[in-house]
C-alpha cells in the first residue's frame, strides 16, 4: 500500500466485505447496528493485527497473555460483537456499561448511543485501560470513559445505566450489576453454564433477570473478585482431560482407566444439515445430566484413536463414577447433513451411552424447534426452591440460574 489514503481505502473496503459476511452469519441483523460497524475503523484497534486479519468476522485479537500463554484480554471477533450489539438493542440517548474494554466495541456502542448518549467501560487491567483511552482518542471517541476497576463493584459513579454488556466469561453476577441496572434495562453477557458459555440477552424485570434470547460464544474469564476456576481432570497425562467447572469426577482415576477400555458408538438417528448450529443441543445435556463437562485433547490422542476430533474443540460430556458419554457427529451418507451420537467409555459404557442418545432424541423431538429451546431466568441468591421457575437449577454466589425447557413436564 503506497499511501495512507489507498490504506483507508482498503480499510473501507474490508469493512464493507465483513458487515456482508456478518449479515450472512445472521450476527447482524439491523441496519443501526450495521452502520456503527461502518464507521468505525476497527483497525485502529487491533494495530498487532495485519489488516485483512483485523476485519475477519470470525477472528480475535489477543491483546495480552497470562505467564502460562492463555489470553487474558483480547479484541473479540466481530462476529460476537454484532451478535452481542444486536441483543442489546441500545438506542440512541442511552446510558450504557460495558464491561471489559478494548475500545473497539465502547466505539460501536458511542456510535449507538450517539451524542446525547453515555458510554462507560471498565476493565481490571491497567495496559488495557491505557490503551483503550489512547485508540478511543485517536479514533475521535473522546467522550466515552474509561475506567480501571475490578468490575465486581460495577462503575457506581456513573450509574445507573439502561444496558450493561458484560465483553468476559461471567460465572456469576455480582449484586451490584443487577443494582446499576435500570428497571426494564438489559444486561447482555457470556454466562457460564456447566463448561459451555451462552451470551444471555436478560431483562430487569420485578426482581428476576429474564432471558430474551441467547446464542453460543467464547470469552476469556473473568478475573478479580469474581473469578471462578475451572478444573482440570487428566484423564491421559496431560493429552486428554475433562474441564468441569462445577462438581469435579469423585474418583478421576476410575474415568482414567474408562478411557483405556474400548469405545463403545450409540447413532441416534437424529440428523442436522451442515450449517445448522445445535448448541441446543448441548445445553440439553448439560440440564438433564448429573455431571457434565467438556472432554479436552490435543492433536497426539485423536492421532492415537484414544478419543474422537471432537475433543480437540472440547466435546459436551455426561459421566457417571466410571464411565463418561462424549457427543460427536458423522456424516450421514454422501449429504451435507451430520448424524448425532455418543462415543462411550467404562465398564457400564453401553447403559451411560443409551441414556445420552436418548436425550438426543428427546431434544429432537420436543426442543430443537426455536420457540421450544431454553429460557434462563437469574434470581438473586437466597431465592427458595419453590419460588424458582421449573428447570435446570445452578446455586452461585450471589445468583440461583434457571435454565428452563418449554413444554417440560
Ligand atoms: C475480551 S476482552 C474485552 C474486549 C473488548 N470489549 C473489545 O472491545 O473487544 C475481556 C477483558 O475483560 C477484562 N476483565 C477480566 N476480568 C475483569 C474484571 N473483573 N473487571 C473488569 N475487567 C475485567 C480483561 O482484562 C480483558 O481486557
Amino acid at each position: 500500500m503506497n499511501s495512507t489514503s489507498d490504506l483507508i481505502d482498503r480499510a473501507r473496503q474490508l469493512r464493507e466485505e465483513m458487515i456482508g459476511e456478518l449479515r450472512r452469519l445472521s450476527a447482524l441483523r439491523t441496519d443501526r447496528v450495521a452502520d456503527a460497524f461502518r464507521a468505525v475503523p476497527r483497525h485502529l484497534f487491533a494495530p498487532e493485527s495485519p489488516l485483512e486479519s483485523a476485519y475477519d468476522p470470525d477472528r480475535s485479537v489477543v491483546v495480552k497473555r497470562d505467564t502460562g500463554g492463555a489470553a487474558t484480554s483480547t479484541v473479540s471477533a466481530p462476529a460476537i460483537q454484532a451478535t452481542m450489539l444486536e441483543q442489546a438493542d441500545i438506542e440512541p440517548g442511552t446510558r450504557v456499561l460495558e464491561i471489559g474494554s478494548g475500545g473497539y466495541n465502547a466505539a460501536l456502542i458511542a456510535e449507538l448511543v450517539g451524542t446525547r448518549g453515555h458510554v462507560v467501560t471498565v476493565d481490571i487491567d491497567p495496559d488495557v485501560v491505557a490503551r483503550t483511552r489512547r485508540f478511543l482518542d485517536e479514533a475521535g471517541y473522546p467522550g466515552v470513559r474509561a475506567v480501571h476497576a475490578d468490575a465486581e463493584h460495577g462503575v457506581p459513579h456513573e450509574a445507573p445505566f439502561d444496558r450493561i454488556i458484560v465483553t468476559v466469561g461471567a460465572w456469576d453476577i455480582p449484586p451490584t450489576w443487577w443494582n446499576q441496572l435500570v428497571e426494564d434495562g438489559l444486561m447482555v453477557l457470556p454466562l457460564r453454564l456447566r463448561g459451555l458459555t451462552r451470551s444471555v440477552s436478560l431483562r430487569k424485570v420485578d426482581g428476576a433477570l429474564v432471558d430474551r434470547d441467547h446464542h453460543q460464544a467464547g470469552f476469556v474469564a473473568i478475573q478479580g473478585a469474581g473469578a471462578h476456576d475451572e478444573v482440570f481432570v487428566p484423564l491421559a497425562g496431560d493429552e486428554v482431560g475433562l474441564r468441569v467447572d462445577d462438581a469435579p469426577p469423585a474418583d478421576p482415576a476410575a474415568l482414567a482407566a474408562a478411557l483405556a477400555r474400548p469405545r463403545v458408538e450409540q447413532w441416534s438417528g437424529v440428523e442436522i444439515a451442515g450449517t445448522e448450529p445445535f448448541d441446543g443441543l448441548d445445553l440439553y445435556l448439560a440440564t438433564h445430566t448429573a455431571h457434565f463437562g467438556i472432554l479436552m485433547a490435543l492433536q497426539s490422542a485423536v492421532d492415537r484413536r484414544l478419543v474422537s476430533r471432537w475433543a480437540r474443540w472440547g466435546a459436551p460430556t455426561c459421566f457417571s463414577d466410571q464411565e463418561f458419554a462424549y457427543r460427536v457427529t458423522r456424516r450421514a451418507g454422501d449429504s451435507d447433513r451430520a448424524e448425532l451420537g455418543v462415543f462411550a467409555h467404562g465398564p457400564d459404557a453401553d447403559a451411560l451411552a443409551r441414556e445420552v442418545t436418548a436425550l438426543i432424541r428427546t431434544w429432537d423431538r420436543d426442543h430443537r424447534l426455536a420457540d421450544r429451546r431454553a429460557r434462563i431466568t437469574v434470581l438473586p441468591a437466597g431465592t427458595p426452591d419453590a419460588a424458582l421457575p421449573a428447570g435446570f437449577a445452578l446455586t452461585r454466589k450471589h445468583t440461583r440460574i434457571v435454565v428452563s425447557w418449554p413444554g417440560a413436564t
